[in-house]
């Protein structure tokens, strides 16, 4: 049995490689990306900062030392580096698993390279065992989860949880997803979507996976 921890440690120092000198990094969230806030905190005289995806990684990189800064500013990115829920072998992903997929889809969208970091237990056949997370405006809540019926999931409200956008959250289960392109058009085009935690139409360009005997990239 792998250790999870071990290979996301692994995946985080290997994204290293892609920081360059002078760099603004888009940087995401989750346990993985916080492996590698630590270890870019040891670069941090050498990049000029970086765009956060959340409160939650802006905290951690204030922590750091690293200085955070708004993508409205900064316009695009060399490099994104996130973790994910799920990855398939084409590098198509769900996200959202700590609720930051919205800002996490706008900062993938404004960078060159997105690399994603992720230890073995996250490499699937077929995208789908992991609840899909959808963010939805409040109001919409119940009308969207219909539609996402329809579409052949059963949502779930993941209660208690307010995004950063001040949203909330449906966990879409009992989803096998043949078509990642074709369900994340549908479900963006449902009213009241914000996001949909699906990365496929701007995939990872890179999987860094992190196991017991190593990393192995899919690119
Ligand atoms: C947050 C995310 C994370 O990248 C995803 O949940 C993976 O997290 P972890 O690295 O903790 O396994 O999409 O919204």
């Amino acid at each position: 049995m792998s250790d999870p921890q071990h290979g996301k440690r692994l995946a985080a120092a290997a994204a290293l490689e892609f920081v360059t000198e002078g760099m603004i990094v888009g940087v995401g969230t989750g346990s993985t990306v916080n492996l590698f806030i630590d270890a870019l905190a040891a670069r941090r005289d050498r990049i000029a900062g970086a765009v956060s995806s959340s409160e939650a990684s802006t905290a951690r990189l204030k922590a750091a030392g690293i200085e955070v800064l708004e993508l409205n500013r900064t316009g695009d990115l060399e490099l994104y580096v996130d973790g994910a829920d799920e990855t398939d072998e084409h590098r198509r992903l769900i996200k959202g698993g700590g609720a930051a997929l919205t800002r996490e889809k706008v900062v993938a969208a404004a960078s060159r390279k997105f690399v994603c970091i992720v230890d073995d237990s996250k490499l699937v056949d077929v995208l789908g065992r992991f609840p899909l997370p959808v963010e939805v405006i409040p109001m919409a809540r119940s009308y969207v989860a219909r539609q996402l019926t329809r579409l052949g999931g059963q949502p779930v409200w993941r209660e208690n949880v307010t995004t950063d956008n001040g949203n909330q959250i449906l966990d879409v289960h009992g989803l096998r997803i043949l078509d990642p392109p074709a369900l994340e058009t549908a479900i963006n085009g449902i009213a009241g979507v914000v996001t949909v935690g699906l990365f496929a139409h701007r995939r990872a360009d890179v999987v860094i996976i992190g196991g017991p005997t190593g990393i192995r990239r899919l690119e």
